[in-house]
């Protein structure tokens, strides 16, 4: 049984899903996988669950638990209690959970006080950062995990710190590789424009009027565009400090388009903070709603720069080779960084360093940076990891 809760899930778990097909097709008739999959409900969107499930041809959900948007205490406590109906109903002998969304979190937990095993694919990742919701929900999931599957060498010291048994834990790569690897050559023959006027035109509220929509299309002829996302708790909830982010980034569309898909969270709050106009009226940032993947990978593959918070999107530009300003003052996937051969640096909340940081990573040249076993083939191995251990 997997689950998956939130956007960044869906992306882990379609090559396992995938993976597990092929398994089943090369190892003959005598092995018989049988996967459920299970989705929270924590984010429900079409454009943050549903596209991802089209573009990503990830099967419909056995179970949908309906669970929405709510407190920490809220999401994790119903996740729980409806999890459990679907676990006790269904038996399984592994529970598979990936990443550190609320819904890894909870339903490890919950497997596990019922004695079911429990896998977690992208173990091991620290920031040291207790004040991350994601960093709870990593310890406590890798805490309770039986089979620890791990991105990098960095996770595997982690957990060998904290104690994990080496017979728990298996290096297996980056799942999420394995879909950009699946996905690349499409988003590589996509037209740009045509990715930005299709996202721009569904998006009236952000570019107030149908001309602010064209004009700000057609900046993007070039590739000199700056993509950015942004929606950690630690950036978008508190005003001064969103207010200080939107002044850099004002700096930044000077000289760059920017091209900003708003994630609900930063959307709400742009508005409570009286922020929105900022983004509206500047004829150089060019908001939109999330994005679907391919869209996505696509703008990430041409951007000269990406600016972030978002954990997998480091990963991603790492592969693809895009210099990336991390706006974080931590990260639990170091194996990107500039000082381990990739294209990332932190860069935090402030305003200065983010100038700066920009200045040096304008005119860095993309560079393809592949840790070891990120080869498109982690999800194969994730699932000999789990058949291995199944007697
Ligand atoms: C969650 C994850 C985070 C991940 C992020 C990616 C946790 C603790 N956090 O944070 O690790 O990086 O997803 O997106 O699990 N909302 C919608 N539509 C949706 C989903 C949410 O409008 O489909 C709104 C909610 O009403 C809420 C806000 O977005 O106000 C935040 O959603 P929530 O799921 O609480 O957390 P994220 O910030 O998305």
């Amino acid at each position: 049984m997997s689950v998956v809760g939130a956007r960044p899930n869906l992306m882990k778990i379609a090559p396992f899903i995938h993976a597990i097909e092929r398994f089943e097709e090369s190892a003959g008739s005598h092995v018989k996988i049988i996967n459920q999959l299970v989705h929270t409900g924590q984010h429900y969107d079409q454009n943050m669950s549903d596209s991802f499930f089209e573009d990503l041809n990830i099967p419909r959900p056995d179970y949908h638990l309906g669970v929405g948007s709510g407190s920490h205490a809220y999401q994790m406590g119903q996740t729980m209690i409806e999890f459990e109906k679907v676990l006790l109903a269904s038996k399984p002998d592994w529970v598979v959970v990936v990443g550190d969304v609320n819904a890894t979190g909870s339903c490890s937990i919950t497997a596990k006080k019922h004695q079911f095993r429990v896998a977690h694919i992208e173990a091991g990742l620290r920031s040291n950062d207790w004040t991350m919701p994601e960093e709870i929900n990593r310890i406590i999931t890798d805490r309770v995990s039986d089979l620890l599957l791990t991105p990098c060498r960095f996770a595997d010291e982690n957990l060998k710190r904290e104690g994990a048994s080496a017979q728990r834990i298996e290096r297996v790569g980056n799942i999420m590789i394995d879909t950009l690897e699946a996905n690349r050559e499409k988003a590589a023959s996509m037209d740009i424009n045509a990715v930005v006027s299709r996202n721009i035109a569904q998006t009236p509220e952000e570019n107030k009027t149908e001309k602010a929509r064209s004009s700000k299309a057609r900046k993007l002829t070039g590739e000199d565009f700056v993509l950015l996302t942004m929606h950690r708790p630690s950036n978008v909830d508190e005003p001064q400090t969103l207010k200080a982010l939107m002044d850099a980034l004002q700096e930044i569309a000077e000289k760059y388009p920017i091209v900003f898909p708003i994630h609900p969270r930063t959307r709400e709050r742009l508005k409570e903070f009286a922020l929105w106009d900022v983004i509206a009226e500047n004829k150089n940032i060019i908001a939109t709603q999330p994005i679907g993947y391919l869209d996505f990978l696509c703008l990430n593959m041409r951007a000269r720069v990406l600016l972030t918070d978002s954990g997998g999107l480091q990963e991603e530009a790492c592969v693809l080779g895009t210099p990336c300003l991390t706006l974080r003052w931590n990260t639990e996937r170091p194996v990107v960084l500039v000082e381990n051969g990739g294209t990332n640096i932190l860069v935090g909340n402030d305003p200065e360093k983010i100038r700066n940081g920009f200045k040096q990573m304008a005119d860095f040249p993309r560079k393809e940076h592949r840790p070891e076993l990120w080869d498109g083939h982690t999800a194969e191995r994730v699932v000999s990891a789990i058949v291995n251990r199944t007697k």
